[in-house]
């Protein structure tokens, strides 16, 4: 697999493994041995960077509690050196059940530490703030993380589903390697971010680079249980918002055609193609997928296949899912 490099200095594979669908939001958790073996699966073809977060846990039939992070930690751990690992901070449930987008910076302290012991690690690669705290400066959050900096508990740190001003706020206290935002062929709005990034020399890993795999093509009319998979209420699952893309899937499918790669590739290789300082992180539990997907790194579109592209699917507007408001009002009560 190809390289890229974060911000400054963080050398990660081309593609990053997104690690959530393993154990939160998309169905069932999977059988944790499997799930090892498919994450080591992902080390063998070349993945170095391997994202989880605090936030992402199910549930197994018992009704015992899974935590993403205690996955990741023991699949990677014999790779720790090899690897890079991504997770996040600044979410919190409450008793009653309630998110609370927190960064406190004893909230952050706290998470540090559970995140560490869950990843059997002494150090964390990339510490994402996961939603933007409406209440904590983001200077006080960018103050406590180059402390953890010091301490040698974090080497990079990323802000994801960040705005500019955040960002630009966060980076003047602790200068910031990455953002982690939502990113796609059919989720394009942060592209307003461009310049801020080229200005600040700071990286770019797409989450839900596939639209929650709507992308990849292999979807068409499935439903999803409203129970545990998130996808059951996203807008590019439903029978209208299915009908609402068709003839923008369509065409996603023909440029993929002529070009001899599958749509999924399509959708990396694009991005890729596009910037680079660009990293998507599909998720997938199946080794087929990830090595498609892993070969999209080799796939390259030239300046006028891009803008062949650019110019097809600006003609369509698309329906999709575009995630949780980024802050919640909500004061935390302390
Ligand atoms: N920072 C944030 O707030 C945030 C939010 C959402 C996600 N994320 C991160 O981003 C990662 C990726 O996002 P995501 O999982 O939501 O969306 P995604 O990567 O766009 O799509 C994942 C879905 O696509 C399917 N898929 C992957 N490759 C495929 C292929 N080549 N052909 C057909 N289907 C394919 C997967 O199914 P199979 O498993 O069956 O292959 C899975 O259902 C997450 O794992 C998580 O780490 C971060």
């Amino acid at each position: 697999m190809r390289k890229r490099v974060l911000g400054k200095n963080l050398e990660v594979s081309a593609i990053g493994l997104g690690c959530m669908g393993f154990t939160h939001a998309y169905g069932k958790p999977m059988e944790e041995s499997k799930a090892i073996r498919i994450i080591q699966e992902a080390v063998a073809l070349g993945y170095t960077l391997f994202d989880t977060a605090e936030r992402y846990t199910g549930f197994d039939d018992a009704g015992n509690k899974i935590w993403n992070e205690e996955l990741v930690g023991k699949a990677l751990s014999p790779y720790r050196h090899q690897i890079q690992i991504a997770t996040k901070f600044g979410i919190t449930i409450t008793d009653k059940g309630e998110r609370i987008y927190d960064s406190r910076p004893q909230t952050i302290r706290k998470s540090v530490e559970g995140s560490l012991k869950r990843l059997h690690t002494d150090y964390i690669d990339l510490y994402f703030q996961h939603r933007m705290d409406p209440i904590t400066p983001i200077e006080d959050v960018a103050q406590v993380i180059s402390d953890l900096m010091k301490e040698g508990k974090i080497l990079h740190w990323g802000l994801s589903n960040t705005d500019e001003d955040n960002l630009r706020r966060a980076n003047a206290v602790c200068p910031v390697t990455c953002i982690e935002n939502r990113y796609s062929l059919m989720a394009r709005w942060e592209e307003k971010l461009f310049p801020v990034l080229e200005e600040l020399n700071i990286g770019f890993v797409a989450f839900s680079p596939l639209a929650n795999g709507m992308l990849s093509g292999a979807y068409d009319g499935m439903r999803f249980s409203a129970d545990d998979d998130y996808r059951s209420f996203m807008p590019q699952y439903q029978e209208e918002g299915q009908r609402h893309n068709k003839a923008f899937m369509d065409a996603i499918e023909d440029i993929a055609k002529e070009k001899g790669v599958t749509p999924a590739q399509l959708s990396l290789a694009w991005m890729l193609s596009k910037k680079d300082y660009i990293v998507p992180i599909p998720g997938s539990r199946t080794r087929e997928r990830l090595m498609e997907n892993a070969d999209a790194s080799e796939i390259f579109l030239s300046e006028d296949e891009l803008i062949e592209i650019e110019r097809t699917i600006s003609s369509f507007d698309t329906v999709v899912f575009s995630g949780p408001p980024k802050t919640l009002e909500k004061r935390w009560d302390s």
